[in-house]
């Protein structure tokens, strides 16, 4: 393969969109397999897809805010109405909602830690293919990855997990810089004890 310099700079650039301030268009759907592909384009020892995607867009994501606002109101008995709205609204901040689903396929080869990094790495590919396309993106994964209430509304197995809430639409602001972590505070030479 040959260099690519604009691959270096797109990885050395990227950065997460709050979805509030994303608007439309969000990808068309040969944008959107260009994206589900490049998910499933990661390193996946023994060949198990331990991931699934479930997809939000159009009215799906308003429906789903509905199923949001009513589990927050059952945990949070005390919310006031504007905390509510929030939770019904969580979904339609951006025109594309992609769940990505770890899940654990039993196998002798790979580990349960390398199935679910094999399900970062989905995240990671889908932020950079949308990026690649021109979509502002981020990665949440918020209080509804983590309740149970929630994953059995998205139809979760046992083994599945909510690796993240891809957020996905048109940037409406320029992206600022945020500060990175000193290379000589986490690399090291390993050298023999
Ligand atoms: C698994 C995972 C879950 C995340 N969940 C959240 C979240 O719920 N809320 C949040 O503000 N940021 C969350 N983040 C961080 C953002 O995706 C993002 O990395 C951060 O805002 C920094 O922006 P950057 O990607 O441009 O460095 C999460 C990151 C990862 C890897």
């Amino acid at each position: 393969m040959s260099r690519s310099d604009e691959t270096i700079d797109l990885l050395l650039t990227r950065r997460s969109v709050k979805p509030m301030t994303m608007t439309t268009p969000g990808p068309d759907a040969g944008e959107l397999e260009i994206i589900l592909r490049a998910g499933t384009r990661v390193p996946d020892h023994g060949k198990l897809a331990p991931w699934r995607f479930i997809l939000f867009q159009g009215e799906a994501r308003a429906a789903f805010g509905e199923v949001l606002k009513l589990r927050f109101a059952e945990i949070e008995p005390s919310s006031n109405e504007d905390r509510l709205a929030l939770e019904a609204t969580r979904f339609t901040r951006a025109p594309l909602v992609i769940a990505v689903i770890s899940r654990v396929v039993p196998s002798a080869k790979a580990p349960e830690w390398e199935q679910r990094l094999s399900a970062g790495a989905v995240c990671q590919n889908m932020l950079i293919a949308a990026t690649a396309l021109g979509y502002a993106t981020t990665w949440l994964t918020e209080w509804c990855a983590f309740d149970a209430s929630i994953a059995a509304s998205l139809g979760l197995g046992e083994s599945e997990k909510v690796a993240g809430f891809i957020y996905f639409g048109t940037p409406t602001i320029p992206k600022d810089e945020r500060e990175r972590p000193d290379l000589n505070a986490i690399c090291m030479d390993w050298k023999p004890a």
